[in-house]
């Protein structure tokens, strides 16, 4: 027998809710419901794209290996949209709390715990002999080019706590472009022999950069940072907002770049002498978070907290 729907007040509910929202709109619901009439279920692989995202990794050699570097990397820079998708919210949430705060903190830190743990895969997932061999086929492209990894930085805290060490917590006040000009990784990709801005660097200012003031302008009063300073001082005394911002701060700022910094040494290493980075760092200097001492939440953290950034895990490291 088919069922019946004449009685079914759920449904007259739902058709009733919706011919208010197509009226709305100026459209007829009725044409609509014809549509659905006509309209394929859709299955799983078409809802995620499936084929699309299967076909998006190009190896550029034979070397099988390579297809893990690049799928990888695809993984990374989706978790790294996750984390955005998480700071956009909070930036335009109205009456921000910081119950709603720490939800968004929670997520992100799950997203870079989630990519701090599984680096192993490239640190242990690849044979090097070929890493070594179809990295020259990449050249000058490097993760150093992850705009998305820049955003989640300038989203995360103050421009001003991105500036290269020694520009940074100076009384000068300088313009957005000077700003923008002193940022850490800028000073970092200073190609070891000339001394010029490598060519990494210099496709990445030509490709980005206005997108990064756009979105430096957009979230300075809005990263998550100053979200925090701004909410009411109970607010500010969260511990568990507190400790989860902590938390992040590690996970993104020590974690993940000395997870990432073991890949550099793994396959880059080789008997007291580094190979050259494909991005063209003095990587050995650059890398190491207790060189950069990127810190997003500064006031978070004791003086001595702050001077010995990076250190417990090389600690950890020598005494597991
Ligand atoms: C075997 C794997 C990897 C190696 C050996 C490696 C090596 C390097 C090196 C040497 C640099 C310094 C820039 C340069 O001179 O090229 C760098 C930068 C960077 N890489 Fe990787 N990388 C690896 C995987 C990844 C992955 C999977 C990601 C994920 C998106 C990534 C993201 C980045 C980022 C964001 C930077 C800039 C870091 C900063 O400015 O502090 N890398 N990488």
């Amino acid at each position: 027998m088919k069922p019946s729907i004449s009685d079914n007040k759920n449904i007259h509910d739902l058709l009733e809710q919706l011919s208010v929202k197509y009226a709305n709109s100026g459209q007829d619901l009725e044409h609509y419901l014809k549509g659905l009439l006509e309209a394929n279920f859709e299955p799983y692989w078409d809802y995620i794209n499936l084929e699309s995202l299967l076909a998006l990794q190009h190896p550029k050699t034979d070397h099988p290996d390579e297809l893990i570097f690049i799928a990888y990397h695809q993984y990374s820079e989706l978790f790294l949209k996750l984390i955005l998708h998480e700071l956009k919210q909070a930036a335009f949430k109205i009456n921000l709390d910081a119950a709603y705060l720490n939800e968004r903190v929670v997520r992100i830190n799950r997203y870079v715990e989630s990519l701090a743990h599984s680096f192993d895969i490239m640190i242990d997932g690849m044979e090097r002999e070929q890493f070594l061999k179809f990295r020259m086929a990449l050249l000058p492209a490097s993760g150093f080019q992850s705009a998305q990894y820049r955003f989640v930085e300038l989203g995360l805290t103050n421009i001003e706590n991105l500036l290269h060490v020694d520009h940074r917590n100076k009384d000068a006040k300088l313009s957005l472009l000077e700003l923008l000009d002193k940022l850490y990784w800028r000073q970092g990709a200073i190609d070891t022999k000339s001394g010029e801005k490598t060519l990494t660097l210099k496709q990445f200012e030509a490709y980005y950069d206005i997108r990064f003031e756009r979105f430096v302008t957009k979230y300075r009063k809005t990263n998550l940072y100053q979200l925090f300073l701004n909410l009411k001082e109970a607010g500010k005394a969260n511990q568990s907002l507190i400790d989860n911002m902590r938390l992040l701060d590690y996970n993104l700022n020590v974690n993940w770049r000395l997870a990432h910094f073991k890949s550099a040494i793994k396959y880059l290493k080789q008997k007291n002498q580094a190979v050259a980075a494909t991005g063209g760092t003095n990587w050995t200097e650059y890398l190491p978070p207790r060189f950069q001492k990127v810190i997003a939440f500064p006031s978070l953290w004791t003086d001595q907290e702050k001077e010995e950034w990076g250190k417990k895990w090389v600690l950890e490291q020598i005494n597991p």
